[in-house]
């Protein structure tokens, strides 16, 4: 261990009632035994950790992150495969984005193996909780708040939290693997040059809040995200990156600096090129993504996030029109993606870039 943990042991729920829960998970509306959290200031750096049962947190109603959002965080999953054993994703890459987002809102970098050593307690202790239902898991959220007690807006907080809860999971999104109906948002931007679009913190996601009603309104799952400058180019989805096929060529808009270094997004990029795809960043625009769906060339989009995994694009619809891909269906690279990631996930194919972490 990088840090010593106190371990304050939970009353755990009595293990019917859990399996009950875990029967019919909803995405994040319950929560496992225990929590991580440590501590940060600036005379000790990190220190006071603890493995704790899970519950409220006391904090004083001037806490920075109430008032500045002060605030980045994670989203990994815990896997059962069939033969009992439990593993995480690319946790190591998890702890990277944390920094780098720490890095942009003025907050301390955690050290990676002391991210890592956080999740397998977690996850060592409320093993019970690892659903076994195929395609179910046990979400991880590692987030980190700034607690220091003031109003005054004079710089970073002094003081800060890192926590991880953890909630059992089944599909994201209610039609499971169906394809999506997406909106492409005008009206609003989630991202500017310069702004805080890269960075995992809860702000660029309350400032969506507003179009993703607009969506719904709509009869639409998901708000597309343009560029905030031209208001010409995909940067991504409203919870998850995008992916654009052509035939065997697929194509995801850039790391501009305007959207998430998805992790999945990421290991799809690598695992397309291994399966013999050609697998490209860089950038598409929406009068292209109109005109190719509409002639064919353009023969699948899929959306892809740890929450939601590799889910299809169907239809777009905009204020200027709709359309559809592929006839509105679930195309053969999407569901090959997804089952070639699920099963290096599962262990029922091998994992040759050394992805899975074994608890
Ligand atoms: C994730 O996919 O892990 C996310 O953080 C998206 C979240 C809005 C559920």
């Amino acid at each position: 261990m990088t840090i010593p943990f106190t371990v304050r042991p939970a009353d755990r729920l009595p293990a019917a009632e859990r399996e009950r829960l875990l029967a019919a998970p909803a995405f994040g509306e319950v929560f496992s035994d225990h929590m991580i959290s440590i501590e940060w200031d600036r005379q000790s750096g990190w220190h006071g950790a603890q493995l704790a049962p899970y519950g409220p947190l006391l904090l004083d109603p001037a806490t920075q992150v109430f008032h500045y959002g002060q605030e980045v965080f994670e989203g990994l999953k815990a896997y059962r495969r069939p033969d009992g054993t439990v593993v995480t994703f690319r946790p190591f890459a998890n702890a990277a984005r944390l920094n780098r987002s720490c890095e942009r809102m003025a907050m301390p970098p955690l050290p990676e193996e002391t991210f890592v050593e956080a999740l397998e307690l977690l996850v060592a202790t409320d093993r019970a909780w690892v659903p076994e239902q195929p395609g179910h898991s046990l979400y991880l959220r590692p987030f980190m708040i700034a607690t220091q007690r003031s109003l005054g807006f004079y710089g970073p907080s002094d003081a800060y939290r890192f926590l991880v809860i953890a909630c059992p999971a089944g599909a994201y999104f209610k039609a499971g693997a169906e394809p999506l109906t997406v909106w492409l948002s005008e009206d609003y931007t989630r991202a500017a040059p310069g702004g805080t679009g890269a960075a995992k913190c809860g702000g660029n996601y309350a400032g969506t809040l507003v179009a993703q009603a607009q969506a719904r309104e709509r009869g639409c799952d998901q708000v597309v995200w343009l560029d905030a400058a031209e208001r010409r180019w995909v940067d991504e989805l409203g919870t998850s990156n995008l992916f654009f096929v052509y035939g065997s060529r697929l194509v995801t808009p850039e790391l501009s600096g305007t959207l998430l270094p998805g992790v999945t997004r990421d290991s799809v990029l690598a695992l397309a090129a291994e399966l013999g795809y050609t697998a490209e960043e860089g950038r598409i625009s929406v009068a292209d993504w109109r005109a190719d769906a509409g002639s064919g060339r353009l023969t699948e989009v899929f959306s892809c996030g740890t929450s939601s995994m590799i889910t299809p694009v169907g239809h777009v619809r905009s204020a200027h029109g709709d359309w559809t891909i592929g006839g509105g269906r679930p195309g053969p690279v999407t569901a090959r993606l997804r089952e070639e990631l699920t099963g290096i996930q599962t262990g029922e194919r091998p994992d040759p870039f050394g992805w899975v972490h074994k608890i």
